[in-house]
């Protein structure tokens, strides 16, 4: 018989050396299922939420190996919907409240972006494991204190970056394991979001975390798309920002006067990849990539309408009229497997925002802690895709200075 004791034992002193390699991120395994029929009530997780506005959009409730304890939001409005979102009837005024329950494994923190190391660590060193809202931090400094607090308590730390799990991502995974880009030597991406303007920086109690929030230093939906993807690290960027001196900006905290950003990166295998993010312009919101390979080049939806789209090379031997080798290419559209059906417990196949992430991100929290192994995301990744936004909107700053990105893998 397995001892739900011996695993409480292992919630509490976290997983950072468990040994499972963890590839792609994925699958629904059948560990879980073995487990499921065993009704193991006694050793499922049990998660604390707090933020009950983006924090309410997952399904913890619904996860066959998770059970929400507690929810908390300082917003009364907010902890109520929690309540009723997760069915849960046990709510805190404040994550600091929360952490100190000692029936919560672990605490889904989807506060505001500025708190997130802070509540973070909290949540570490009271002896739960985090998973956390995007970006990871803020500052060089807030990641090495993140990092260090992840080290020194061992807890598991995941960020909830729903561009992992696109669709067209998943697919992405799957093509590069089978080789078919040859190399991917140029990547696009773009989160382009106009609400971030206007609609989102004012609440009843004034201007919100989000006013004036500079494009880079909320880069994870698009740098994921390629860190996320062959595991290559952000080493050296260019930036450029573009405002309009707007008097609304005027006063924001970051001191920021670019609504749009513009970077181009070199990864630690000399490829470029380009992420432009807008909160206003004229454009079709989205996040979306476009990888380009020697082989093969995958695209990902374009607001304006094409996609997903595939292009191979075709070699033509011989040189054209004006004496060139010719090098052409297919264009096929792809039709998009719903890999939910694959992937994910019968009761998360239910979509979601963000292209169906939620319901991904759920699954690998709750999953890697029962099968203790690493998240996908975890803290070295999470910052991977977090700084090198940091270092851009320096760059933007200082003109397009080409800036040095450190790394935080050790
Ligand atoms: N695609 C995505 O990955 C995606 C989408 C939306 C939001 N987000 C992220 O999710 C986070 C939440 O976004 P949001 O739009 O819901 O923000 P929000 O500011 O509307 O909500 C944050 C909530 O946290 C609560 N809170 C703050 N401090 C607290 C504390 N100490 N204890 C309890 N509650 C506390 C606030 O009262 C608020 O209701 C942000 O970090 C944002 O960047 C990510």
């Amino acid at each position: 018989m397995k001892s739900s004791l011996t695993r409480r034992n292992f919630l509490r002193g976290g997983i950072a050396i468990a040994g499972v390699a963890m590839t792609s991120g994925l699958g629904y395994s059948a560990q879980s299922e073995e487990r499921e029929k065993n009704d193991m009530a006694a050793s499922k997780i049990r998660i604390g939420v707090v933020g009950g506005s983006f924090g309410a959009a997952f399904h913890w409730h619904q996860h066959p190996d998770c059970i929400v304890e507690a929810v908390s939001d300082l917003r009364e409005d907010r902890r109520k919907h929690l309540m009723n979102v997760y069915k849960c009837d046990k709510a805190y005024n404040s994550l600091e409240e929360l952490i100190k329950d000692p029936k919560v494994d672990a605490v889904a923190v989807f506060t505001g972006a500025p708190d997130h190391v802070k509540h973070s660590v909290a949540c570490m060193n009271a002896g739960k494991h985090v998973v956390c809202a995007v970006p990871a931090c803020m500052s060089l400094q807030e990641a090495e204190e993140l990092l260090a607090a992840q080290k020194k308590t061992g807890m598991t730390y995941m960020m909830a970056e729903t561009s992992y799990y696109h669709p067209a991502m998943i697919s992405a995974r799957q093509f590069l394991k089978e080789g078919k880009f040859g190399d991917i030597y140029y990547t696009e991406a773009e989160y382009h979001h106009a609400g971030m303007e206007y609609a989102l920086w004012e609440d009843a109690s004034g201007h919100t975390w989000r006013w004036g929030l500079p494009p880079m230093l909320y880069p994870t939906h698009c740098t994921s798309f390629l860190v996320g993807l062959t595991g290559e690290r952000l080493v050296e960027v260019t930036s450029i920002g573009w405002g309009d001196g707007d008097p609304i900006m005027d006063g924001n905290p970051y001191k920021n006067k670019f609504w749009n950003e513009t970077a181009l990166f070199k990864t630690d295998k000399g490829n470029a990849m380009r992420v432009s993010i807008n909160w206003r312009g004229a454009f079709g919101g989205c996040e979306r990539a476009q990888w380009y390979g020697s082989r093969m080049s995958f695209f990902e939806p374009h607001p304006n309408g094409t996609g997903p789209i595939i292009r191979r090379a075709t070699h033509k031997m011989g040189a054209d009229s004006a004496g060139f080798a010719r090098t052409e290419s297919t264009f096929e559209k792809y039709e998009q497997p719903n890999w939910a059906q694959t992937l994910l417990p019968e009761t998360l196949r239910m979509g979601g925002g963000h292209e169906g992430a939620e319901p991904f991100l759920t699954h690998e929290f709750i999953d890697a802690l029962i099968n203790k192994r690493k998240p996908a995301i975890d803290i070295h990744e999470a910052l991977a895709y977090t700084v090198p936004g940091i270092v851009a909107h320096e760059s933007s700053k200082r003109n397009g200075a080409q800036m040095k990105i450190p790394g935080f893998d050790k």
